[in-house]
């Protein structure tokens, strides 16, 4: 397994008893059988993919061609369209290959900036949106359409843009089909924040030169590991959400913190709290999911997490650093006894020893902490994080008896936002 999570700072005083953990983890059993079932007989596809490879092979050629013909590739999509590209990117190493741009939002001035540093001629597009409706995504796209028109005309748009979207006849499909631009398609039993193992996440990260192959392999493992375990207490993610809801229900834990020891997997704290968030957060249900980067997050967080109230989970994720980077010439401190302590010493030396004292005075000061050690930051360790926090999402789901797959809440502040569309038509100018 390409990490390895313990949990026994979950325990103990203050913390989770054997029995309230034992309860937890008959809840958990229930939701690995679920997930065997669904494996089974294939009704949750997600399942399908860290053994898929065929999929891969298709989009070679797309992939091929963004890098040979782009400088540079706006990802447009928002939520579980982009988070888990943006996470799997952030891993690629700088490869001559193009700059992966996520639009995200319709901030108006980010989106001027960005069009003002590109050259469209080298710059491709790939348009993310499993329902083909979203307000935002479409109008980065159609956006992107009047600059690229303006500038490369429509046959220029037709060799330049990809959209993976439903195989319906949905308003996107449906304007790339106006362009004769070339569809994806994105598996209607895979949801948005489900899909990063999908062409949906994996695709940009392909362009920017991760091992996507690898990424599925790190899945893969977890995802074995929990279908074949007997016990709860052998898969890691029905250990992490037995411990999840056991904290939550019996001590009032309301929030989750993820607090990564990486600058790698910064965008994976992003996409983790969409997933707990988006997922659990139900009928009065669910955790707070807080992202956080270590050390950085020492100088902004932690206070409130050692000292305010007691009402959070810590998962520290580290990767070994000690011995890596940048090492201090003692030669320089001679004469500043003060910073003795880091005379020929390394940024990984300093970032491990970071880590491992914020956790343990958390532990010290009666607070949850999981730990979570990689491998390393790579391919294969961010596929198995990955799978791992999707599995244990959809087992602390079925032991919260909600639905992880909807998000039926967030239609009311769309409803009112078309609303607001219409009242300020004609007044924008
Ligand atoms: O996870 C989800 O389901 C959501 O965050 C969606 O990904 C997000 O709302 C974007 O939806 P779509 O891909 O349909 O544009």
């Amino acid at each position: 397994m390409s990490y390895k999570q313990s949990i026994d700072n979950c325990l103990g005083e203050g913390r989770l008893s054997e029995a309230q953990l034992a309860g937890a983890l008959g809840q958990a059993r229930l939701g690995l059988a679920q997930l065997r079932a669904w494996h089974g007989d294939g009704s949750l596809p997600l399942l399908a993919l860290p053994g898929r490879r065929d999929d891969l092979e298709a989009l070679s050629p797309v992939i091929a061609s963004f890098q040979e013909h782009c400088t540079d590739i706006l990802v447009l999509g928002t939520g579980g369209s982009s988070l888990g590209g943006r996470a799997l990117c952030a891993l690629a190493q700088p490869h001559g290959g193009p700059r992966i741009h996520f639009l995200e939002n319709v901030d108006p001035w980010r989106f001027a900036q960005l069009f003002d540093s590109l050259d469209l001629e080298r710059t491709g597009v790939i348009a993310i949106s499993k329902s083909g409706g979203t307000s935002e995504t479409m109008m980065q796209f159609l956006a992107c359409l009047k600059r690229f028109r303006d500038s490369v005309g429509d046959a220029g748009i037709a060799r330049r843009f990809t959209v993976i979207t439903e195989p319906t006849g949905n308003p996107l499909h449906r304007l790339a089909d106006e362009f004769a631009i070339p569809c994806l398609d994105h598996d209607p039993g895979i949801g948005g924040r489900f899909s990063v193992l999908s062409l949906v996440g994996l695709l940009p990260a392909a362009i920017a030169g991760v091992d996507i192959g690898a990424v599925r392999d790190g899945a893969a493992e977890v995802l074995e590991a929990a279908l074949a375990a007997d016990d709860p207490k052998d898969s890691a993610p029905a250990l992490g959400a037995a411990v999840s809801v056991a904290l939550a229900r019996e001590h009032g834990v309301s929030a989750t913190v993820f607090m990564a020891y990486a600058d790698g997997l910064r965008e994976t704290a992003l996409w983790f709290r969409q997933l707990w968030a988006e997922s659990l957060g139900k009928q009065g249900r669910g955790t707070t999911p807080i992202d956080a980067v270590g050390t950085v997050d020492q100088h902004s967080q932690l206070q409130l997490w050692l000292d305010g109230p007691a009402d959070k989970m810590f998962t520290i994720v580290t990767a070994p650093s000690l011995g890596q980077g940048d090492r201090t010439d003692p030669a320089m401190l001679s004469r500043i006894p003060e910073l003795d302590w880091l005379a020929g010493r390394t940024l990984g030396d300093l970032l491990d020893a970071h880590a491992r004292g914020t956790a343990d005075a958390l532990a010290a000061a009666g607070r949850p902490v999981r730990t979570m050690r990689l491998d390393a930051v790579d391919a294969p360790s961010l596929g198995a994080l990955l799978m791992h926090f999707m599995l244990e999402t959809i087992i602390a789901a079925h032991m919260m008896g909600v639905n992880p797959f909807d998000q039926p809440a967030v239609e009311q502040g769309k409803i009112r936002a078309r609303a607001y569309m219409d009242e300020t038509r004609g007044t924008e100018r």
